[in-house]
């Protein structure tokens, strides 16, 4: 078997963040959210990987590579445009071959892994197997129907839901669907639906087998999806520290701090990360926030938060809450009269003021 990972996309609702980086590459327990997907594929026993890429190809290969570190085997596959799900199916032709695979988008995480689904995939051998999940909010994805378990009907986003049965990122096909996404025509917002193709094999009576995730499962386009992640994630570790931590300071609950960090007369309460050679001092670091490598907290309080690598936030008065920053940001509490908010931010960048 081998796998498809996406790992193209806009990612327009995490702008500005996804104007200068992939979204799949945005880290959760300081770990990126593509290397889950990476791992959890490894560890169902699946080793040869295509990675579909576009603006950000540069990026996801400086990052994964030749896939060794991971124990795969990686093979890139360029995107041009974004032009759907089904359609990066059809430019992997020849990677895929005749084999069956499992497709896995890149942004998509699922705690328990997808080593039984696959295992069920190979006893069942149906020629597609999706995953489901409930959610509160159908409309924001592919929605299943089911009739005597078995799939009826699939959606793309319908405004009028007919279940509460999301499509959770992961599929798996055999070869048929190289038939399917040659078959199907773009949908109204101008891609390939995976969703339309598979909806074609159910048409031409292939098996199309659902499977209903029960555990964790996020999709984590949107900013309260990504800290919702970093929450989950957090908490599945155990105290780790491996950098310093001074006799001021204080550490509660689970807290990783990695090699060559320095924490200096401060509170860390877990569960939260701090990253390699990140500088934490005077500050309070609360529950559910990961500060990347590199990073400086100086005299400030950050909860329930992601911070990337090289940032600096210095004397902060109010304390920083459900936020994403990126790279190398500085925020700064300025010592100057008049008063004043002094921003130099990226295009559709978001700030919330007290
Ligand atoms: C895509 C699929 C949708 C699926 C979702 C899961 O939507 O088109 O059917 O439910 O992924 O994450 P997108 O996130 O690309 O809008």
């Amino acid at each position: 078997m081998k796998a498809l990972i996406l790992s193209g996309g806009k990612g327009t609702r995490l702008r500005p963040i996804t104007h200068t980086g992939a979204k799949q590459l945005i880290p959760v327990a300081n770990k990126p959210i593509l290397f889950y997907a990476i791992e959890a594929i490894r560890d169902a026993g699946i080793t040869d990987i295509g990675i579909i890429v576009g603006d950000t190809a540069e990026e996801v290969r400086g990052a994964v590579a030749d896939g060794k570190k991971f124990g795969v085997t990686i093979t890139y596959i360029q995107q041009d445009k974004p032009l759907g799900l089904a359609h990066a199916v059809l430019i992997a032709r020849d990677f895929l071959k005749d084999e069956p695979f499992v497709m896995y988008l890149g942004d998509n995480l699922i705690k328990s892994g997808i080593t039984n689904l696959v295992e069920q995939f190979k006893d069942r051998s149906p020629n597609s197997q999706i995953l489901l999940a409930h959610v509160k909010k159908p409309n924001q994805f592919g929605v299943a129907e089911l009739k005597d378990s078995a799939v009826v009907r699939l959606e793309e986003k319908p405004k009028k839901p007919k279940s509460d049965l999301a499509l959770v990122g992961v599929y798996m096909f055999d070869k048929h669907i190289h038939t399917a996404v040659r078959s199907i025509k773009p949908s109204k917002r101008g891609e390939l639906e995976i969703t339309d193709a598979i909806q074609w094999l159910i048409d031409h009576k292939f098996r199309v087998l659902p499977h209903i995730v029960t555990g964790w499962w996020k999709d984590t386009g949107k900013l309260e999806d990504m800290l919702e992640a970093n929450r989950m994630m957090l908490d599945l570790y155990e105290t780790d520290i491996r950098g310093t931590v001074d006799r001021q300071s204080r550490v509660e609950f689970k807290v990783i701090v990695e090699k060559g960090a320095v924490v200096k007369n401060s509170i860390i309460r877990g569960p939260a990360a701090i990253g390699r050679g990140a500088k934490i001092v005077n500050s309070y670091i609360g529950p559910f926030t990961s500060i990347s490598s590199g990073t400086e907290v100086i005299n400030s309080e950050i909860e329930h938060s992601i911070i990337l690598e090289n940032c600096r936030i210095e004397d902060v008065g109010i304390k920083i809450e459900d936020s994403l920053v990126g790279r190398g940001v500085a925020v700064k509490k300025l010592n100057e009269k008049p008063k004043v908010y002094r921003l130099l931010l990226g295009d559709n960048s978001t700030v919330g003021l007290p």
